[in-house]
């Protein structure tokens, strides 16, 4: 397994609808063993394939108590409750915000990296990071879930950060 290098915001794939996944077999199981490493070693709760640079419906995830498993294709139902919470983001490190409404329980359907079906339940803080991730492959990140001068002050400290992580960022 490998540690895989984390796409920031706002380079590509990140902004992109990603493709849904057509082929199993030992690439995707390793991909999904890399992400899930890669996710452990940024001390993360859950990383979607875009954030590694590969625009295709696959996120890892590992609630604090529980065990890593990795969705293939999710779909996303039976959404229920409405609750604001603390959200950041592997992409964009150092940046939370505290505000991000979310549903309290969904229901999670698609396949594991073997391709096995999977249909779970996920609530609480479960239920964020599958939301969090599925708009991942959507292209959405969590401040366009906050309200727009929220997000905007996100976004600017974000930017502002990042020039800061890599001297040259404007010239990239
Ligand atoms: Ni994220």
């Amino acid at each position: 397994m490998s540690v895989l290098d984390i796409v920031l915001y706002p380079d590509a794939p990140l902004n992109d609808r990603a493709e849904p996944i057509s082929e199993f077999g030992p690439a995707l199981v390793k991909l999904a063993n890399d992400m899930i490493e890669t996710m452990r070693a940024e001390e993360g709760v859950g990383l979607a394939a875009p954030q590694v640079g590969l625009a295709k419906r696959v996120f890892v995830m590992c609630p604090p108590d529980g065990q890593p498993r990795c969705v293939v294709n999710p779909e996303l139902s039976e959404m229920e409750g409405r609750e604001e919470g603390e959200e950041g983001c592997l992409s964009m490190p150092g940046i939370y915000a505290t505000n991000v409404p979310r549903a309290t329980r969904v229901r999670v359907q698609g396949m594991d990296e073997l391709g096995q079906p999977v249909d779970f339940i996920a609530e609480d803080f479960e239920a964020r990071i599958v939301q969090h991730e599925f708009d991942h492959l959507n292209g959405i990140l969590f401040p366009e879930r906050l309200d727009i001068l929220t997000r905007e002050d996100v976004y600017r400290e974000w930017l502002a950060r990042r020039a800061q992580m890599v001297p040259n960022f404007q010239d990239l």
